[in-house]
């Protein structure tokens, strides 16, 4: 057996992340809890209900970072408890934010802070949430009191959790509050969203000189299903730019893409320190005559994939380096700020992280500027439409009685941050049917 070791760089960021409303518990003010009340919006009838209970004791679960060996952890500050009503500040929210990034520095955990992420303010989505044409103004002002309540104790700020699967999901597909099937509003509201992200970058610059703000992307795959065929290639091309182009365009070249509008993105510019990624699995996408709410276009996958619980999609590690080689050019910091699998009995997770975590590794061998990695997630959460049924966690949770179990891969996903490496010997340990593959003899 060879000793090779695939090592990381000596500041490598090794963190989970997580969201305001699949950990708290109790976000009663938000547009999902009164989603959640709606008969047959939830697989199963799930409810968020007391979730983690983070807001109560976050801390066990900073514990568990901690004695896994993370350096870094990403949440979100729910808008809904800071602002409880327009202009309606609580303090109190505030001061239990403060005492959480707190106790992540005090255990070492750099945290990042996301502003947004899918959950808005009842009285926020009442008022048309992103429609409104004070939304970006809203946000700003919520965005500012955070800023100046956590200023020293943050400077990593990711504004927007995926804004298109925000609008796919909520304004599309009508899977997500609130449950809205018209294109036209989605693309206003990814409008609005990408200028809420630029204000807010604008305004915590001007507040915090050390900030480093970003916006974490879901980054999904669209790859022709015949390669050969003009028409697949086609309609994968339109799912790409209607899904990632429409974000990215405007962020990284200052230009709205088709279908949602034309000419200067002005001000969106220049908005970005780092770019955040979440990376999760591709579609193959064949011509289909019939899908025409889909642009033509009809998901599918590779006779051969291995596929992932929950009609989840394929398990694609390669598309981790495809993806990162796409934006290495730009010359900007990236964060994979999210990547996992959903695997109750934890049997696909220790090699899917590892061969994801190897396909990163083969990214900053060619110097690709990749800074840190975020596994979703830490606990098993609420996992929005899909309730309960999906478990991201590498830690088990029983919703009921908060029990929490380690899965075999939150000791493998340990070892990896613990020694900034993946060796031959955590392979042996957890994973011994890559080790040919990853350390050929
Ligand atoms: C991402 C979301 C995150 C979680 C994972 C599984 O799209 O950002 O909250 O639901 O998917």
């Amino acid at each position: 057996m060879p000793k090779a070791t695939f090592h990381f760089p000596p500041d490598f960021l090794w963190g989970v992340a997580t969201a305001s409303h699949q950990v708290e518990g109790h976000n009663t003010n938000n547009q999902w809890w009164a989603w959640e009340q709606q008969e047959g919006r939830i697989k199963q009838g799930g409810v968020s209900g007391m979730a983690c209970n983070w807001w109560e004791n976050a801390e066990l679960d900073f514990d568990r970072a901690e004695a896994m060996g993370l350096n870094t952890l990403r949440l979100s500050i729910e808008w809904s408890r800071v602002e409880v009503a327009p202009s309606r500040i609580d303090t109190a929210a505030l001061d239990r934010y403060r005492e959480m990034v707190r106790g992540l520095h005090a255990r070492g955990i750099e945290p990042m802070v996301t502003l947004h992420h899918f959950s808005d303010p009842l009285w926020f989505a009442e008022q048309g949430g992103w429609l409104n044409e004070n939304a970006v103004a809203y946000f700003t002002r919520y965005v500012e009191q955070v800023v100046k309540a956590l200023g020293d104790e943050v400077t990593l700020w990711c504004t927007i959790n995926e804004p298109n699967v925000y609008t796919v999901l909520g304004y599309v597909l009508g899977d997500f509050p609130p449950g809205i099937q018209d294109q036209r509003q989605a693309y206003r509201v990814l409008r609005a969203m990408l200028k809420a992200h630029a204000a807010a970058y604008r305004r915590i610059h001007q507040l915090q000189v050390k900030a480093r703000v970003g916006l974490a992307h879901n980054y999904r795959f669209f790859d022709p299903y015949n390669p050969r065929s003009p028409r697949d290639r086609w309609v994968a091309r339109i799912q790409d730019l209607g899904y990632n182009q429409s974000v990215l365009n405007p962020l990284l070249k200052g230009t709205w893409s088709l279908p949602v509008g034309v000419g200067f993105a002005w001000g969106l510019r220049r908005k970005l320190d780092w770019l955040g990624l979440n990376y999760y699995t591709r579609d193959l996408i064949q011509f289909d005559k019939e899908a025409r709410a889909k642009f033509f276009g009809r998901a599918t996958h590779a006779p051969d994939a291995e596929l992932l619980d929950g009609n989840y999609g394929e398990l694609y590690p390669e598309g981790m380096f495809r993806m990162l080689k796409k934006f290495a050019y730009m010359g900007l910091p990236l964060y994979i700020t999210e990547n996992g699998i959903p695997d109750a009995d934890d049997d696909q997770r220790p090699r899917a992280l590892l061969l994801h975590l190897h396909q990163m590794w083969r990214a900053l061998q060619e110097n690709m500027p990749v800074k840190g990695y975020y596994h979703w997630t830490l606990t098993d959460n609420f996992e929005w439409a899909e309730g309960w049924t999906l478990r991201f966690g590498l830690i088990e949770l029983d919703p009921e009685t908060q029990e929490r179990t380690l899965r075999p891969s939150a000791n493998l996903y340990s070892a990896i941050a613990r020694g900034n490496a993946i060796t031959p010997e955590i392979l042996n340990a957890y994973v011994p049917v890559l080790r040919s593959e990853l350390f050929p003899e």
